[in-house]
């Protein structure tokens, strides 16, 4: 890494960035949520455009100076609705907690009901946990996923709907693996005239190279971060129909955040950039049949997969019929170099810091370049890990450290 100018002044920064430079480069990551973005966006990120203000939004500012931030954010909100087919898109949302609030905030008032995915079978906790902002303001009701088929109940859904009548449906999640029926959700908010709300965090970079279906030409409202699989910079964008601009823009600024974070712009920018050319389709591809490798040797091997695998990045290790927790094998293949990170299991008997199972996701070792047989031997390593003992969790962490090499994440 050069960053000559931090390395001169700040060499402690320096050397802890580098550490974790080199920590990513020799490691495995199988965290879903997280990517490696390119060093065009990480290098749009890194500019003078940190230093400017902009509150506003293009042609209606609150600071001088903004002619220039002024293209870059609309080169981004051209790209994103280019992406997803979105009638209006917002992009200054600071990260995807933020945007949901600002959904909420555009369409709800204080204390409205909204029907939302249980944390514990795969939501997130931005849709109506009782420790989140989300359950404390608004009154969630909460679906989940069939005991027997691990996939989400829609005659619950249904039915929760018809009871309930809830002002919003939230679909969207942060572990589930099979692809969502978007109509479906569609129909049954407007059998009860709710507003629809999809939350695809971790799926956009699916969804917009056209491997998973698109709900925003048919939902009222849809935020994503986009970090995930889009593979752009920590950041997030909420697109609705046209005639709900006015109220999301309001929501974004003035009534959850100040000024955006022009660099971010500028990166998201780059990143939609990216996600448009035909390179991006193959990737997102690739991520899906690399994790449905990984979870089908998994299943050849004995274990247990929610819902019997995935149709998208990632996919839930049940290990509730084991003697050792999520947390136990994740700490275990943290030692070895391999980041993956707990999770609950639908219904799932053990506390949330202590739950049944493990996620893991395929975007940031396709973005290394790993295929289906690289990602079978790394089943083949995390089994040796959570099955072994220390010594075999030091033995694997050398040949990750070998695998990694041939996989370089920037250089
Ligand atoms: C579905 C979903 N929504 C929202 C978020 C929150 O995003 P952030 O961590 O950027 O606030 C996440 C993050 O994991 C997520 O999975």
């Amino acid at each position: 890494m050069e960053l000559q100018n931090l390395k001169q002044q700040d060499p402690e920064i320096f050397a802890l960035i580098s550490k974790e430079a080199e920590r990513q480069n020799s490691e495995i990551e199988l965290i879903a949520s997280e990517n490696y973005a390119s060093l065009a966006v990480l290098e749009a990120l890194a500019t003078p455009l940190a230093n400017k203000y902009s509150e506003g939004y293009p042609g209606k500012r609150y600071y001088g100076g903004n002619l220039v931030i002024d293209d870059i954010e609309n080169i981004a909100i051209a790209r994103a609705k280019e992406l997803f087919s979105a009638e209006h898109v917002n992009v200054q949302p600071l990260s995807g907690s933020p945007a949901n609030a600002a959904v909420y905030m555009a369409f709800l008032e204080p204390g409205d009901t909204i029907l939302g995915l249980k944390l514990d079978h795969g939501g997130h906790l931005s849709h109506g946990h009782p420790v989140n902002f989300s359950g404390r303001l608004y009154n969630f009701v909460q679906y989940g996923v069939n005991p027997e088929t691990g996939l989400i109940d829609m005659a619950e859904v249904r039915r929760l709907a018809l009871e309930h009548q809830p002002k919003m449906i939230v679909a969207g999640f942060s572990a589930y693996s099979r692809e969502i029926d978007w109509q479906a959700f569609q129909d049954i908010a407007t059998e009860i005239g709710a507003y629809s709300f999809a939350d695809i965090a971790h799926i956009a970079g699916l969804i917009a190279a056209g491997e998973l279906k698109n709900p925003v030409p048919i939902f009222d409202v849809v935020s994503t971060t986009t970090h995930k699989t889009l593979r752009g910079p920590r950041g997030a964008i909420i697109m609705c129909k046209e005639k709900y601009a006015a109220q999301v823009n309001r929501a974004v600024f003035p009534g959850m955040q100040g000024g955006p974070h022009d660099n971010m712009t500028a990166a998201k920018a780059v990143a939609f950039g990216e996600a448009l050319k035909p390179e991006f389709k193959e990737y997102s591809r690739q991520v899906i049949l690399n994790a449905q490798a990984m979870a089908r040797e998994f299943i050849a091997k004995g274990y247990k997969i929610v819902s019997g695998g995935t149709d998208n990045h990632l996919f839930i290790v049940d290990f509730s019929e084991r003697e050792y927790s999520g947390k136990d094998a994740e700490k275990k293949l943290e030692l070895a170099g391999i980041s993956v990170s707990r999770s609950t299991i639908p219904n799932d008997p053990n506390p949330p810091m202590n739950p049944s199972g493990i996620r893991i996701g395929a975007p940031a070792i396709t973005t290394r370049g790993l295929k289906e047989s690289d990602a079978i031997e790394l089943v083949a390593l995390i089994i040796r890990v959570i099955e072994g003992d220390e010594k075999e969790g030091l033995v694997v962490k050398e040949e990750i450290k070998n695998l990694c090499q041939k996989f370089p994440v920037y250089y």
